[in-house]
């Protein structure tokens, strides 16, 4: 769908209605026909006679809400059923055009690869009209949209593409095609160099798999910076292609959508790809942790004994908390570039979904300023959060007999915040303050369409992350 700054009417016109009012001047036929559908400003209706889709909003609040873009990505849901080439819509100020275009950016998406008979759409034009705002900024906006919608689009993708399929090496390789296509490094490392780097907490996760685990490290740095100091960033993604939860079996109706468990990973993959594209003043890494937690006769056990990067032990006790393990790795490999801020994003426990509920991801860290600042940032863009506060008692419960720690807490009650806890044990002590764990478990992948996100990804933590990037650089 191509999003146009101009003054063209299309076939069917938006009409937003600000605190659900609807307007004096429509003809008589327009109010009977939505007097017909019992329409008061609630929801949306489509006059057809004239052509008007009206969208009610209840709260008309685009600074601190994304109203707008829900209600839009709603509206574009039907509209993309109907057999028109073009919409319009009424712009009336620069803080709505985002709100906008990532509505009907993100709203229109659908994932259709395995569908035989694929949904054929013949909307292909939105027209930004607007008589008040400089065409300029109206086609930068939609340019960044469009940057930043493609990139959420592509992790939803990859986060969709079923298990048997994105392997470890299928993700490596896909960034590693990204990054080329950009302009952007990557390295992939092997399970030779998990080795060499005594990485056995990740080797054992992956021990079962046929699918063999890699490490890749993507970087970005922009091209002319006149010997200027960048902030660095880096994000760690979890990447389990597939988490059937081990020897420690997830019974059959948790296992599906565990294909999902890798949204982590793809999430870093599409922040990449949109700081290139916007040529962000920073360096910015990624490092994706990927592998298949599987069950075999090779299978990592509970009561194994790990040894981490870090020289750390873990007792296992439960081979399902296995992206703990992963990102125990991934978190003292990242600790070594020494970012400015480093910030993990993982599908990390059921029980972030059971505290903050499907749509909301879990913020945790040492350093309650930047927690904040990042749910700020993140609830700009749309994207809720909850701060779950780290505690010494409950870092207790991750005490083991045999080893340094356990990889499963001693109580369930704050397992969100425990394996929170057991991550930060990973991170170089040195830049605890400046690191975020974000459990991404309940919005990273929703079986039921909610705001602008469609049934399945909703490539949650993209938009968040690269908001906050651009918050820090000048
Ligand atoms: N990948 C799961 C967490 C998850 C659950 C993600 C639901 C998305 C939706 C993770 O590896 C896991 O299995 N965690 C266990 C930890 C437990 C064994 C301590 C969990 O949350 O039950
Ligand atoms: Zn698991
Ligand atoms: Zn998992």
């Amino acid at each position: 769908m191509k999003i146009i700054a101009s003054q063209k009417q299309g076939e069917v016109k938006i009409i937003l209605l600000k605190d659900r009012v609807i307007p004096k001047d429509l003809s008589k036929d327009e109010k009977k026909e939505l007097e017909f559908y019992g329409f008061e400003g609630e929801g949306s209706c489509l006059v057809g006679q004239s052509k008007k889709f009206f969208i009610g909003l209840e709260k008309y609040d685009y600074e601190f809400s994304n109203a707008l873009s829900d209600a839009i990505a709603n509206a574009i849901c039907s509209l993309k059923k109907m057999k028109i080439k073009s919409i319009s819509i009424e712009v009336e100020k620069e803080e709505e055009i985002k709100k906008i275009c990532l509505g009907i950016l993100l709203g229109a998406y659908s994932y259709e690869e395995f569908k035989s008979k694929k949904n054929e759409i013949t909307l292909k034009e939105v027209y930004l009209n607007s008589n008040k705002l400089d065409e300029k900024i109206l086609q930068e906006q939609i340019l960044e949209s469009e940057i930043l919608a493609t990139s959420i689009n592509h992790t939803r993708d990859l986060v969709n593409t079923p298990p048997q399929q994105a392997t470890p090496e299928y993700i490596a390789k896909y960034a590693e095609n990204l990054a080329k296509s950009i302009g952007f490094e990557c390295q992939i490392y092997n399970e030779e160099f998990l080795k060499k780097e005594k990485m056995e907490a990740f080797l054992a996760v992956a021990r079962a798999s046929v699918h063999k685990p890699y490490l890749v490290h993507l970087s970005y740095k922009p091209k002319d910076t006149k010997g200027q100091k960048l902030p660095k960033f880096v994000f760690v993604g979890k990447g389990l292609t597939y988490d059937s939860g081990g020897l420690s079996l997830k019974p059959g109706d948790y296992m599906t959508t565990m294909k999902a468990d890798k949204s982590g990973a793809c999430a870093v993959i599409g922040i990449l790809e949109a700081v290139a594209k916007f040529g962000i003043k920073a360096e910015v890494h990624g490092i994706l942790g990927l592998a298949e937690n599987m069950i075999g006769g090779n299978a990592y056990k509970p009561d194994d004994i790990l040894r981490a990067r870090n020289q750390k032990t873990i007792e296992v006790r439960n081979t399902d908390a296995e992206g703990r393990l992963v990102l125990a790795d991934c978190l003292s490999f990242a600790s070594d570039l020494k970012p400015d801020f480093l910030i993990d994003l993982a599908t990390l426990t059921g029980a972030c979904v059971v505290g903050l509920g499907d749509y909301t991801s879990g913020i945790m860290g040492y350093d309650k300023k930047l927690q904040e600042e990042f749910a700020k940032v993140a609830f700009r863009v749309g994207e809720l959060t909850g701060i779950l506060p780290f505690n010494p008692y409950l870092r207790k419960l991750l005490k083991s007999e045999v080893a340094d720690l356990c990889n499963i807490p001693s109580s369930r009650y704050g397992s969100a915040i425990t394996a929170g806890m057991f991550l930060g044990e990973f991170v170089e002590e040195t830049l605890k303050d400046k690191w975020l764990h974000l459990d991404i478990a309940g919005p990273a992948y929703v079986e039921k369409a909610w705001g602008v996100n469609p049934f399945g990804a909703s490539g949650i933590g993209v938009r968040a992350c690269v908001e906050f990037i651009k918050s820090k650089v000048k």
